[in-house]
């Protein structure tokens, strides 16, 4: 299925057949335009980026790369082919017909999921709206862009779902939803870690590493969604999400790569020198991987939470990969294991499964996270480095829920106020930690050149060469 890039707004959705909805996103693509003008990636409209643009939605052969300006990316409206015959696969409608249009019951409730989703993506844009200014090469300011133009096509996908299903209260959350600013004191972005800073490249390798994987996740849930076009939405954006967290793990697996090299060659081990030959230290590394994973951690919402029960039994919001898990799928009488303060210590207890498909998610989570941490160790394991990067426990550093109000080391021990004052910042980034990366970030634009602190990639995009001119500035 090809898209019609002759169309103002491309799509494979019609429509040129739906007046009233091209009237709608033809009414918000201006707005969209001076959003991305003002919060978008600063000081690149001229640019010419090399970038990937889906032209179809079949699984294979959907993108086409070349240069364009950001501003001229053809963001449009493309879903997953329709599964012929599909059906609502869990919760009290299981076996009926797959919905095509929102059930009224359920209107508010999907509306509030789709908006959620929704509001995470121009987030993420304006946290990263700084970074071009100190990009360490030519490759990573193309790969920061890719991501932006993807999250700001997955705004798009979203508000087509508002515009067409919604009617007016889906016009205004498509409007409020560029109004919305990462980081505001008065009107911020939806979830937690939308509103944080990211502030240095290796924030935002870890950014999508482990924030845009949290990503991966929620759209996996919502593409077993009842609500058909939903499904069918978030099957599309999964397949850019992939590229998100590829530069997430390459990003910080090359900053490892380089900092051990320097290690092995000047024999040092020592943070305070490997900080001197204008390197991030392993140790800073653990320190943001414990921040983001923890930040990340809170994003999958309340252990136990009626309204995650709510979403999967009206058969909104699915489990990671619903259909290929051998039970009931309605989860009567089932238990989950979820974890709880009690006298002084993190205890298991059981809690009914309904209730706890936030807490499967994230435990689903974690075992991705945990293998992508592998193979950075592995980057350290060959250099012959005796050092381990390490996920905090699921409990450490916890704002939402009932575990956030225990204070809990790494390895899951509870601690007290005053331990935690102590020795917290032995295991997140200090502001002198961010200070010294932040002296590290300045701007390489020379194609095939990198800042000291990270090592070239193995290969280019796309087959093109490392050294390639990935972004053309006019
Ligand atoms: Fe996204
Ligand atoms: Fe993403």
């Amino acid at each position: 299925m090809n898209i019609d890039y002759s169309e103002k707004i491309p799509n494979n959705v019609e429509l040129a057949s739906n007046r009233t909805l091209q009237r709608a996103l033809e009414h918000w693509q201006p707005e969209f335009q001076h959003w991305w003008a003002d919060m978008g990636p600063e000081g690149t409209s001229t640019a010419d980026v090399y970038l990937r643009t889906a032209i179809s939605v079949e699984p294979k052969g959907w993108a086409h790369f070349d240069h364009v300006k950001m501003r001229d990316y053809r963001w449009g409206i493309f879903l997953a082919p329709a599964e012929a015959g599909r059906r609502v696969n869990f919760g009290a409608h299981k076996g009926e017909p797959a919905w095509q249009e929102v059930p009224g019951e359920y209107r508010s409730n999907l509306r509030r999921l789709i908006v959620t989703q929704g509001d995470t993506e121009p987030a993420s844009v304006e946290q990263q709206r700084h970074l071009g200014l100190t990009c360490p090469s030519l490759y990573d300011l193309r790969n920061l862009f890719q991501v932006n133009v993807e999250e700001g096509r997955h705004l798009w996908a979203m508000v087509y779902l508002l515009q067409a299903y919604f009617g007016r209260d889906g016009r205004e959350e498509a409007e409020a939803l560029l109004e919305r600013r990462s980081g505001d004191a008065d009107d911020p972005r939806i979830l937690g870690a939308f509103n944080e800073k990211t502030p240095d490249w290796l924030a935002f390798f870890m950014f999508t590493f482990f924030t845009d994987r949290d990503g991966k996740y929620q759209l996996c849930s919502l593409a077993e969604s009842g609500f058909d076009s939903l499904a069918r939405t978030c099957r599309f954006m999964l397949t850019e999400e992939a590229h998100h967290m590829f530069v997430g793990e390459s990003g910080v697996g090359r900053i490892i790569q380089r900092t051990c090299e320097a290690m092995v060659q000047h024999k040092v081990d020592d943070a305070a020198k490997i900080r001197a030959l204008g390197l991030i230290d392993l140790p800073t590394i653990q320190r943001y991987l414990n921040f983001h994973f923890s930040v990340t951690m809170d994003l999958f919402g309340a252990d136990v939470s009626s309204n995650a029960a709510t979403f999967y039994s009206t058969g909104l919001k699915g489990r990671f990969d619903e259909t290929r898990i051998g039970d009931d799928h309605l989860l009567t009488g089932a238990t989950y294991p979820v974890l709880e303060v009690r006298d002084g210590r993190l205890l298991t207890s059981e809690a009914p499964a309904l209730n706890a498909v936030n807490e499967k998610l994230r435990d689903d989570y974690v075992k991705d996270a945990l293998a992508g941490i592998e193979r950075w160790n592995k980057i350290i394991e060959k250099s012959g480095i005796a050092f381990r990067l390490k996920a905090p426990h699921k409990a450490f550093n916890r704002k939402i829920g009932p575990l956030s109000a225990a204070r809990i080391d790494p390895d899951g021990n509870v601690m007290s106020e005053g331990d935690w004052t102590h020795q917290h910042l032995h295991w997140l980034p200090s502001e002198a930690d961010r200070a010294f990366v932040a002296s590290l970030m300045g701007r390489v634009t020379e194609p095939g050149r990198f800042a000291n602190w990270i090592a070239p990639p193995a290969r280019g995009i796309n087959n093109q060469p490392v050294d390639f001119q990935y972004v053309r500035f006019n």
